[in-house]
């Protein structure tokens, strides 16, 4: 049995910035509001016209990845692909990177697990890592969700939240067992599915039916129960961290780089609080991007990592909650 253990980062956000103020001349909003209740400053969201997409992104931000890891797009084995915005409804976003990376025929895994969905691929990969049925896995977080969202004040609980933007990571073998990733941790609750939910199109109600229902069916929209997925949020983050802490016998204290999901500035906060952390052991950047569900972890690594904030040795912890539900955890040894 082998490790694996993230040898390359990378990111890549649309460059089109919006902010606050610029959603309270498209809804009835305020900046006030907005950071108190999120934290959230500014988002990004693709510009009409521009090419990007879930898989471009995806895209853009693993050619980085795997230029830092110093290896060539031939040597990556398998690709594993999380979205919840993917760009077709089949197939998904996995094999369109291996046509725009013009990679050879290697598999491509899509993963739909959400806001856990970066946790989840970084498990999936782990997992075929260390059985060495493959070397060098690429696994990429992106969502383009501004297209999707209601921007009314009818959506504005939800709205305001998400941006768009991808993250990518390679993984590779790592033989030596106390380095790279100790363990993953994965859960669900599928109760729960209708508190974070894009309902429609589904295959029993499909164009069609929605288009005749008109103004009547907004099932299209995401729909969430804020309240209620706050308060799941802050058990489930707390459970699963300590999960993975306990797993490897580690203990608070020694957490290094705690990368949240960027749900929501307050529930980051409680975590800290709850873990007693220091606010260089835990890193945001919501501020500047919103919740971009799966992309959120792997962009946020990449920050921390480019600003030095992740050294060598370092225990990084990375912890995930969202629809499904869906949550989980990942302990590394930098
Ligand atoms: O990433 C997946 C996991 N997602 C999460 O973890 C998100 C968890 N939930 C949250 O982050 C919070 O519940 C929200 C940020 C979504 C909402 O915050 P809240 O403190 O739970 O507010 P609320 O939904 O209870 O709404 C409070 C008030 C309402 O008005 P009334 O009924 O008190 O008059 C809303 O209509 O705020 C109103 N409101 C807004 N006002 C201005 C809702 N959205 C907005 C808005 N601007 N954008």
């Amino acid at each position: 049995m082998y490790n694996s253990k993230i040898i390359g980062l990378g990111k890549y956000v649309p460059e089109n910035i919006v902010t606050n103020d610029d959603l309270s001349k498209m809804m009835d909003t305020n900046d006030e509001w907005i950071q108190e209740r999120t934290g959230i400053k500014e988002r990004r969201w693709i510009k009409e016209g521009s090419e990007d997409t879930s898989a471009v992104m995806g895209a853009k931000a693993a050619r980085i990845a795997i230029e830092r890891s110093g290896l060539s797009k031939d040597d990556i084995d398998f690709i594993v692909f999380a979205t919840l915005s993917p760009d077709y409804y089949f197939p998904g976003c996995g094999v369109q990177i291996q046509d725009m990376l013009d990679m050879p025929t290697i598999g491509a895994l899509d993963v739909r697990n959400q806001c856990s969905g970066f946790i989840y691929a970084i498990s999936v990969a782990d997992q075929f890592i260390k059985t060495g049925m493959y070397k060098n896995i690429l696994v990429i977080g992106a969502e383009y969700h501004s297209n999707g969202l209601d921007k009314t004040t009818r959506g504005r609980g939800v709205s305001v939240i998400f941006g768009d933007g991808a993250g990518a990571a390679v993984l590779s073998r790592e033989e030596d067992t106390s380095k790279g990733i100790l363990s993953t941790h994965l859960h669900s609750e599928g109760k729960y599915a209708d508190k974070l939910i894009v309902a429609s199109p589904s295959i029993s109600h499909w164009v069609p039916e929605i288009i005749e229902a008109g103004e009547e069916d907004l099932s299209y929209f995401p729909y969430m129960d804020g309240t209620f997925v706050f308060k799941n949020a802050v058990v489930r983050f707390s459970e699963v961290i300590m999960e993975g802490l306990n797993k490897n016998s580690l203990k608070r204290e020694d957490i290094d780089m705690l990368i949240p999901h960027q749900a929501n500035l307050r529930i980051a906060q409680f975590i800290q609080k709850k873990f007693s952390l220091r606010d260089d052991q835990i890193f945001n950047n919501i501020q500047k991007y919103g919740n971009t569900t799966a992309a959120s972890v792997v962009i946020a690594l990449t920050e921390a990592w480019e600003e030095g904030k992740i050294k060598d040795g370092n225990t990084v912890v990375l912890a995930a909650f969202g629809s499904g539900f869906t949550w989980g955890s990942v302990i590394m040894k930098w």
